[in-house]
């Protein structure tokens, strides 16, 4: 049986993937704070879904998350769902933010970006090790980017600036990961009505612009049915589908260093000291 991790398993994205999983036959854990629903889920949707109570934000939560896992699956792990994500904390046009003793600003809030960006990227660190590890090696990683990865969001400058984030770490690993047969790509949500937005917003964003869950579980489908689609970015906007490439080359020096120049990075990273200098 094939064997999933989902982080923010318990509410909106991540439980419709959750339990979509299930339907695929997958056996799965739920990583998230929210122990209450996290452990009514695993006690409602039945045997094949444990709960682990995670903040993806700590390295140490998500490494003990993968061990526990790698080890209720019968060693095997073949799914991550990098979905967690919060919107800002503080809001980086505050006026009135807190001083210290010495009247200095203390620093922003950096939460959004600890969840939605660093924990994807220490969750595609475990992963491949586990990936490594599994009796036929790889597997398959979707993160769960958003709009807010292809465009500006004015509300949310951390969350826009992390959700980007995720877009360039799926482009540039996913290639590279699939020579060891793990596939990395990730989705780009326009509005799912979940717990994430204001609880007004609901009332007031009009239905025609609301993306439904099926167009996500659509998404994670088509990762999922392929083994070779890596580094990819789908925009999901009612209920299409939109694989969305780079920005074009403005100038053929561009196109070079873009296309062509790989080999001399490869070749200039060869050397050891040059990367533990840095
Ligand atoms: N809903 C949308 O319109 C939309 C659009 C684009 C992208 N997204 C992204 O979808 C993902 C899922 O969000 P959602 O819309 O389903 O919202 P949601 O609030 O319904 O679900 C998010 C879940 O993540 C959990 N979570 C929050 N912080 C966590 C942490 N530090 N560690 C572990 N779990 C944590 C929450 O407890 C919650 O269960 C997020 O990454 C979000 O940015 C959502």
């Amino acid at each position: 049986m094939s064997v999933g991790i989902v982080t923010g398993g318990a509410s909106g994205i991540g439980l419709a993937v959750t339990k979509h999983l299930l339907t695929r036959g997958y056996k799965v854990v739920i990583a998230d704070l929210n122990d209450a629903e996290g452990e009514r889920l695993a006690s409602s949707l039945g045997e094949n879904v444990i709960f682990q109570h995670t903040d993806v934000s700590s390295f140490e939560q998500q490494r003990a998350l993968f061990d526990r896992a790698f080890k209720w699956g019968g060693n095997r792990l073949d799914f991550l769902a990098a979905n967690a994500g919060v919107d800002d904390r503080q809001s980086l046009y505050e006026t009135n933010e807190k001083l210290d003793e010495n009247g200095l600003p203390l620093p922003l809030n950096l939460k959004t970006v600890q969840v939605c960006l660093d924990a994807a990227l220490q969750g595609i660190w475990l992963f491949k090790h586990y990936a490594r590890k599994n009796k036929i090696p790889g597997g398959k990683i979707v993160i769960t980017a958003s709009a807010a990865g292809l465009y500006p969001m004015t509300t949310n400058p951390q969350y826009a600036a992390a959700k980007h984030g995720l877009v360039g770490l799926t482009r540039s690993c996913g290639p590279v990961f699939l020579k060891e047969n793990i596939t990395v790509n990730c989705i780009c949500p326009a509005f799912v009505v979940t717990g994430l937005a204001p609880p007004n917003i609901r009332d007031i964003f009009p239905k025609e612009h609301i993306t439904p869950m099926s167009t996500v579980i659509k998404a994670f489908d088509a990762f999922l049915d392929n083994d070779k689609m890596t580094g990819q970015t789908v925009e999901l906007s009612l209920d299409e589908l939109h694989f969305r490439k780079p920005v074009d080359y403005p100038n053929e020096s561009q196109r070079w260093i873009g296309t062509q120049s790989q080999t001399l990075w490869e070749k200039a990273y060869e050397k050891p000291p040059v990367r533990s200098q840095l």
